[in-house]
């Protein structure tokens, strides 16, 4: 990566990645030069994958999108978000918003990253097709038995059929 490339960070948790994360990672890559998903695990959220299987879903993702050579994908473990920025010189975090809940959620959080660095999050709007996706209902709907192709990729699918149906 150049040190001068206007580069950006799309953070989350990615347990695991969905189409609706997949759309802003895109549309991301279309405004900066580069892109770095982050994951980022959250000790309050319980992981149904490992951080290392969500890089690696998300990588094939990207791969999948051709934009491996603009989009790459790292984790980083107990780390707050301006510090992934700073190390990787991220001027931006690029996040999308499905509605109002999201906002609430998100905004607090990008005050606070601005306070500490003055690191600016940048919100786009969520496709509407896509407002429903959640990795969290991606998660329950596979694990009572609900069909979920078409909301993530098909290796996520396969991914949460193998680990969600062995377990139920
Ligand atoms: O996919 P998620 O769970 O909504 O992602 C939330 C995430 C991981 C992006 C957020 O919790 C985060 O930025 N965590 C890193 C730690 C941090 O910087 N916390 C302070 C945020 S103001």
């Amino acid at each position: 990566m150049s040190d001068a490339a206007r580069r950006a960070v799309c953070p989350g948790s990615y347990d695991p990645v969905t189409h609706g994360h997949l759309d802003i990672v895109v549309r991301a890559a279309a405004l900066y030069d580069e892109v770095v998903v982050a994951v980022l695990h959250n000790p309050a959220k319980q992981g149904v994958f490992a951080v290392a299987e969500r890089v690696a879903l998300v990588e094939s993702a990207v791969a999948a999108a051709g934009l491996e050579d603009t989009v790459s994908v790292q984790a980083f473990a107990d780390r707050l978000l301006v510090d992934v920025c700073r190390e990787v010189g991220a001027a931006a975090v690029v996040k999308g918003l499905r509605g109002g809940t999201d906002l609430d959620y998100e905004l607090p959080m990008a005050l606070m990253n601005r306070h500490l660095t003055g690191v600016e999050t940048v919100f786009l709007p969520g496709e509407p097709s896509l407002s429903h996706v959640s990795s969290s209902l991606v998660k329950e709907v596979v694990r009572y038995g609900g069909d979920v192709t078409g909301l993530v990729p098909d290796e996520v699918r396969d991914a949460l059929l193998a680990r969600l149906r062995d377990d139920h």
